[in-house]
């Protein structure tokens, strides 16, 4: 039978893979006694599951909760910097590799507990130095390297407040997101490493601080390449990283926080322009990130755990640095791109630190697998064994080649569900414990409660509907910075007050596996990367020539989806290749990279209802060459015919 063949039938069959043996019986879960706990008592099991860390103060109320807003752990003071470092350097944890770093130029650093911790701890007294306090926000804007981490942990150290924002960004995106927070410093990088070239993070970030007032110091790592950039240097605002450190002390005990102070602010986008600063707070996203990095990752002292993801998204949050360090594991952390010099990197990688736990996304997968299967074969893989997905949809495809190819048969496979405002794992199997099927997520995760209702807060038991989680949980995200209205409108309000909306539309399978099936509002997920259609209009409409935008997305087999805008131009502007390709250009200025669109199409007018709302359904039906569904509520119907024509003639085959 042909790959492609085997693909086919597992659309009709459903194929299942039970928990595989020779994992199961080393797995630190075996059976289902925690997800019957947690769905016993949820709160009780939360607070069991608390016992595990360390706290500085008990706590007085496990859940606090007023519908919308929750509180965790009440009273309690705890610290997250404390949980993953001081903890462990009273065992023989001290010397064991924290973080193994390699860098997309062949070098290489390993960091043990105890070296990451005198870092942490003389980075936060930098800091201290600089006037951060408790409370203060601080941005970071850096490559993937260990002072990502360090920077992260001394913030979390002394109670300061960090928002990191995805090197790719631009300048613009950056500014925005710092003025937001109000933050008083920034820490960057002279540049860091991508697919062979060096990213200037310093000279963006110049850019960007033209109009952020709230700056007072900024914080420059050497990554080695300065000289190369006419990189400037502030006087009496910028700091040389290795400078401030080399004075500083290596005391800091850990600030014994309150559970509910902040610990960061995460931005993402939502379906307004304006990105949305998820905000988490200390105990429970300490509590819900070990145990979910614990169970679902199974992680053990032995291994290397490896998660492809930036720092600058919420995975790197959770699952580069919180969660496993918590754990007390080995992280791997890889600075560069998968494909530099050659397609095989991640492999090599792989082979090189004997990795045992490779957690990536689906998009990186598919790309894999157009590389070619020869690449993954060249290396030996034969350290893995637990592989995991996370930040779309995994296909089928996608599943089984990842299970034949890189797991090789022998590793099970976690397709996690969560976001950015769940703050952890929230839907998954376990995997010495639950049956897999390719292109489901799983069940809830102990202590979770999610289920499917229709519009109306009507269970939904056949077909598909709205992903719901019932209950609060530990991590969940606790406002919007600045903006608590739009928390309670966003997340609360699509049913009762105390149901969250995640934004996904999901099925169920018979043993009440979910099937996520993406998004169900203006935002879009492209390759993994949630970007609001909103944002893309916005930067789009700033371009002197156009009037009216309106963004859609397009099914694509790599990034899962793409983005196409359609655009009307300034009356007497013609649409051509360089229009095209400085509107593209004006995106990605204006949000980032990965914010290019795919398509751009001059559409005459867009189509829009009677009362003048754009009619994203239909383009995205002509994006997605579909038959038209209903135009009856059209206020003119020729206009999407005109609009098709004009994206088959530029698009069509
Ligand atoms: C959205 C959240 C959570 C870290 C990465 C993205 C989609 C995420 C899955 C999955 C299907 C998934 C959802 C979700 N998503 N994981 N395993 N299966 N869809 O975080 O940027 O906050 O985006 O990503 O649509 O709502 P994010």
């Amino acid at each position: 039978m042909s790959d492609q063949m085997v693909f086919d039938d597992l659309l009709h069959e459903e194929r299942e893979f039970p928990p595989l043996a020779a994992f199961a019986e080393k797995a630190a879960l075996r059976d289902e006694s925690l997800h019957r706990a947690g769905a016993a008592d949820p709160v009780k099991f939360w607070e069991e599951q608390a016992r595990e860390l360390e706290w500085f103060a008990p706590w007085k109320q496990v859940l606090e909760w007023n519908p919308p807003h929750a509180k965790w752990f009440t009273g309690a003071r705890i610290n997250i910097s404390h949980n993953c470092l001081d903890r462990h350097l009273k065992t023989w944890r001290r010397n064991k590799a924290a973080i193994i770093w390699e860098g997309e130029n062949y070098e290489f650093r390993t960091l043990t507990y105890q070296q990451l911790h005198v870092e942490v701890c003389k980075f936060a007294n930098a800091m201290k130095a600089l006037g951060v306090t408790k409370g203060t926000r601080v941005a970071l804007y850096m490559p993937m390297i260990p002072e990502a981490a360090v920077a992260m942990l001394a913030c979390a150290r002394i109670g300061a407040i960090h928002s990191i924002v995805f090197g790719g960004f631009s300048p613009e995106s950056l500014s925005d997101r710092i003025n937001d927070a109000q933050a008083e410093l920034l820490i960057t990088a002279d540049g860091g490493w991508r697919r062979g070239n060096i990213v200037a993070l310093k000279n963006e970030a110049d850019k960007a601080l033209e109009t952020c007032p709230s700056i007072k110091n900024v914080i420059i790592v050497k990554r080695g390449h300065a000289d190369t950039f006419h990189l400037k240097v502030k006087e009496g605002r910028d700091h040389w990283y290795h400078r401030i450190m080399d004075g500083a002390s290596s005391d800091c005990p850990a600030e014994q926080l309150d559970a509910e102070d902040p610990l960061y602010i995460l931005y993402t986008s939502g379906t307004t322009g304006k990105p949305k600063g998820i905000v988490h707070t200390t105990g429970g996203y300490s509590v819900g990130t070990y145990v979910t990095s614990k169970y679902v990752f199974d992680i053990r002292d032995e291994d290397v755990y490896w998660c492809t993801a930036d720092v600058g998204w919420v995975t790197g949050h959770s699952y580069i640095v919180y969660g496993p360090l918590q754990c007390g594991a080995t992280i791997l952390m890889y600075e560069g791109a998968p494909n530099h010099p050659e397609n095989d990197r991640f492999w090599e990688i792989i082979a090189r630190h004997r990795v045992s736990i490779f957690y990536t996304a689906p998009t990186a997968i598919r790309a894999f697998m157009k590389w070619g299967d020869h690449l993954p074969a060249k290396h030996d893989l034969s350290s893995l064994r637990l592989l995991g997905s996370v930040g779309e949809p995994i296909n089928p495809e996608a599943w089984m080649w990842y299970h034949e190819h890189i797991g090789r048969g022998n590793c099970p496979i976690v397709d996690t569900w969560w976001q950015t405002e769940t703050g952890a794992i929230m839907i998954t199997t376990l995997p010495g414990v639950n049956t897999t099927k390719p292109g489901y997520a799983g069940i809830a995760f102990p202590g979770i409660q999610a289920t499917i209702l229709d519009e109306q807060g009507k269970e939904v038991t056949q077909g598909s509907g709205l992903l719901a989680i019932t209950h609060p949980w530990p991590s969940m995200l606790r406002t919007i910075w600045g903006d608590d209205e739009r928390y309670v409108n966003t997340y609360f309000s699509k049913w009762d007050k105390s149901v969250y909306f995640p934004g996904d539309g999901a099925k169920r399978d018979d043993k009440g596996n979910f099937m996520i099936l993406g998004r169900v509002d203006d935002v879009l997920n492209v390759s993994g990367h949630r970007i609001g259609t909103m944002e893309v209009e916005s930067a789009l409409v700033d371009h002197p020539l156009v009037v009216e935008a309106a963004v859609v997305g397009r099914k694509h087999d790599l990034k899962g989806q793409a983005i196409v805008a359609f655009v009307t131009l300034k009356s007497g502007a013609m649409m051509n290749r360089e229009v095209i390709a400085e509107l593209k250009q004006h995106v990605v200025t204006k949000i980032g990279a990965i914010a290019r669109p795919e398509d751009i199409i001059l559409a005459a007018d867009l189509p829009k209802t009677r009362s003048g709302k754009i009619m994203r359904r239909l383009l995205r039906d002509i994006a997605e060459g579909r038959a038209l569904g209903d135009t009856t509520t059209l206020a003119d119907p020729s206009v999407v015919e005109m609009v098709r024509e004009q994206y088959e003639e530029k698009y069509g085959d």
